[in-house]
């Protein structure tokens, strides 16, 4: 999709589709002006408009040139931020796709954040709600993307041109997040999605390192190979990076994603409904880190930082590991199994112990790790956990803000220490579950084992896939995770914050 701005006259812009998002207080002034510009049926479909948040009106705009046009509700003035701009972004999306428009022109609000912001955030929201996964569609799709999409502006505005590049490439980064979640499990076998990784890593300008199974058994990963032990398909460790001349840090910030690209549950086994069926996306936060490098190259945003991706599924074959694995794990830690669905906090412990050797300034896993944070914080939050080292309160509410920004919402966790004594094993320094009490936490007690470091986990379970479609996240995999990666990581950025 094409992204641009102008500021020629209203009248003239010669669109398929112009939405013209209005918040309440505004509807006096622009009465007269829209009738002005875009003609008498503006002025009626005017009068039956209150500007509460989530409602549209559509016209036909007989003194434009604009073939349709529809008002979209943004409610209180003093209460348009950027996440209701996306959601009347994509509110005007869907009145446009329905017409199968191609054109689409959005006009700026007056009320709102500062242009660039707004810019973004329109951009975001209307790119984020045509997003449809259509690869396996076989009769033609009864749906056209548009093709263009142009801010108005009433002045020529550099800002706004900014905001709506930036929006462009994390809404596509997101976009690759969300196909990669999305596609069949066949289709992104570890060796596959590797591949397809390496292609990114081509097209954007990251380096991307592949590590086979040869290479992870010397490393002693001992979390991830007893995971794919019943898989017929070997394990991969992959290594992204991306460091501008002008990064601005020396020891990286290293992202972590959970890459189980299948959680049948291994021997432990899921049963199919609402409970294995949805599994494909058990890679998400490997897809989120996946979408953050595209972006971050894409940006050019001047930090250094290193992805780690723990690759495999999780299967009851013949030679699948059981309860009562005893594991020696990468750090050397020893571990017992007693559940083999608690699989993914054994593939990260590797790779969090291994990311140890950059020295990182900062490291983040993101995963789809507990069930119990599907239930704590539903599909709309991630819960965010830090362990107790330089700065752990600073970087939670840094974290939490740019989820408040970018609309991917995370919210703190508690990690107090009686949480990590329902770990405590009788044969091994630690067991891999914690029981149904505050699972969430306790998979988070047991990474913080493996960190000696500042760290943040994001448990993305809910939000990373959804069964029923949001506003301008739709059902399947949402891409989750890269927008609050992305605006954290480029506030972290600002030279008054790397150290
Ligand atoms: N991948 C699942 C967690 C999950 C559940 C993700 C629902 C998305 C939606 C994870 O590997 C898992 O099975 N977790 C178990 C751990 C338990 C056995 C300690 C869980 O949370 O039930
Ligand atoms: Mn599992
Ligand atoms: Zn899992």
């Amino acid at each position: 999709m094409k992204v641009s701005a102008t500021s020629i006259p209203l009248t003239d812009l010669d669109v398929d589709f112009l939405l013209l998002p209005l918040a309440q207080d505004a509807l006096g002034t622009m009465r007269a002006t829209l009738a002005e510009t875009l003609g008498p049926m503006a002025e009626r479909a005017m009068q039956d408009f209150s500007g509460e948040e989530g409602e549209a009106i559509s016209f036909y705009p007989d003194g434009a040139r604009a073939r349709r046009a529809a008002l979209i509700g943004l409610g209180a003035a003093d209460a348009v931020d950027a996440e209701r701009l996306r959601q009347a972004a994509a509110t005007g999306a869907k009145l446009a796709v329905e017409r199968e428009a191609q054109n689409v022109a959005v006009r700026l609000p007056a009320a709102g954040p500062p242009s660039e912001t707004a810019g973004q955030a329109l951009t975001e929201g209307f790119m984020l709600a045509t997003y449809r996964f259509l690869k396996y569609k076989t009769e033609p799709a009864a749906f056209v993307e548009p093709d263009r999409l142009i801010l108005h502006v009433d002045e020529d505005d550099r800002d706004v041109r900014r905001g709506a590049e930036r929006g462009r490439a994390v809404a596509e980064a997101v976009r690759t997040a969300r196909d990669l979640v999305n596609l069949s499990p066949d289709e992104k076998t570890p060796t596959l999605l590797a591949r397809a990784v390496e292609k990114l890593g081509k097209k954007h300008g990251f380096e991307v390192s592949v590590w086979d199974k040869a290479l992870i058994e010397e490393e002693e990963m001992g979390g991830l190979l007893a995971v794919n032990r019943g898989s017929p398909e070997p394990p991969v460790f992959m290594e992204l990076t991306w460091r501008p001349e002008r990064a601005a840090n020396e020891t990286p910030v290293v992202l972590v994603g959970k890459g189980v690209v299948f959680d049948t549950g291994g021997l432990s086994l899921k049963s199919t409904k609402g409970s294995m069926d949805q599994m494909k996306a058990d890679m998400a936060g490997a897809a989120a880190v996946i979408g953050a490098f595209e972006a971050l190259a894409r940006l050019d945003v001047p930090l250094y930082v290193v992805g780690l991706i723990p690759a495999t599924d999780n299967r009851p074959g013949e030679n699948a590991y059981v309860p009562g694995d005893v594991l020696r794990m990468h750090s050397g830690k020893t571990v017992e199994v007693l559940n083999t669905d608690a699989e993914g906090r054994l593939i990260l412990a590797d790779a969090l112990s291994y990311a140890a050797t950059y020295r990182p300034d900062l490291v983040i896993d993101l995963a789809t790790l507990t069930g119990g944070q599907v239930v704590a914080l539903g599909s709309d939050t991630a819960a965010l956990m830090t362990n107790d080292r330089d700065g752990a309160a600073d970087r939670l509410t840094a974290m939490e803000a740019a989820g408040r920004r970018s609309g991917d919402w995370v919210h703190r966790l508690p990690m107090d220490a009686v949480y990590g004594k329902l770990l405590e094993s009788d044969v091994a320094d630690i067991k891999n579950v914690g029981g149904r009490e505050a699972s969430s936490i306790t998979a988070a007690k047991f990474l913080e084992h493996f960190v000696d470091y500042p760290w943040m986990h994001l448990d993305i379970a809910g939000p990373a896939f959804l069964a029923t479609e949001k506003p301008y996240r739709p059902k399947g995999g949402t891409g989750f995770g890269v927008r609050v990666l992305v605006d954290f990581l480029r506030d972290y950025a600002s030279p008054k914050k790397v150290r």
